[in-house]
């Protein structure tokens, strides 16, 4: 296997949009969740806003779960001959560390919006949110290195194949 499937691929390019739409406009959301805190009433139109943040979300988790079920039985390319051993192993983890939040930030958020754990809601609007930022930021990083400084062709792989 030289590269990601083509459906892998897509489903990888159609998390990102999905992701960093509701880590950059979370604010239907939050301002339901405010009212309910509030004074536990929200309007039918914050519902809506709501509403949207929960659908894209769990539009992840279902894809999540589907790109899992895909690596299973198609498999992923072998790490790069080039690069360090020591980087394939943090590459793994972060790889398994992203498919953990792309599951646990929805169920952390159904738990919250659906079943009304503040404890959950807590959990992934502050700890799994930022650690989400922070392993993005490693992997884009992991990603430029492979392209510039190691010159493999590990973003060819996960683009045009
Ligand atoms: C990977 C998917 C998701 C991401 C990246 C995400 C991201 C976020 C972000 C960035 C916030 C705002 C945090 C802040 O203001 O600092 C938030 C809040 C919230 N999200 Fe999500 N979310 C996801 C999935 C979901 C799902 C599926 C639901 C519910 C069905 C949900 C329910 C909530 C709730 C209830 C809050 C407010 C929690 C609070 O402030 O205590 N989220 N989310
Ligand atoms: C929301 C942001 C992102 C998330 C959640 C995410 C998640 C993931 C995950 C879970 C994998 C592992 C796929 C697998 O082995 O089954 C992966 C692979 C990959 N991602 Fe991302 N990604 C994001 C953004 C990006 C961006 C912006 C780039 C480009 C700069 C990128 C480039 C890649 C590449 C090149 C691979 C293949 C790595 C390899 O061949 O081993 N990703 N991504």
């Amino acid at each position: 296997m030289d590269a990601f499937s083509l459906p892998q691929r897509v489903l990888h390019w159609l998390t990102v949009v999905l992701v960093l739409f509701n880590l950059l406009l979370p604010d239907g959301m939050n301002t339901w969740h405010r009212s309910m805190v509030r004074n536990g009433m929200v309007t039918p139109e914050q519902v809506s806003g709501a509403n949207i943040h929960a659908y894209v979300g769990i539009a992840i988790l279902i894809l999540a779960l589907l790109r899992l079920g895909m690596r299973y039985i198609q498999g992923v390319p072998a790490s790069p001959p080039a690069e360090p051993a020591i980087f394939k192993v943090a590459a793994m983890a972060a790889h398994f560390a992203l498919y953990g939040l792309l599951i646990a930030l929805p169920l952390t958020g159904i738990a919250a919006y659906y079943f009304g754990y503040g404890g959950a809601g807590d959990l992934h609007a502050d700890v799994l949110k930022a650690i989400l930022w922070a392993l993005i930021a490693l992997h884009v990083l992991g990603a430029l290195v492979h392209q510039f400084y190691w010159k493999t062709n590990v973003l060819r792989r996960m683009t045009i194949g």
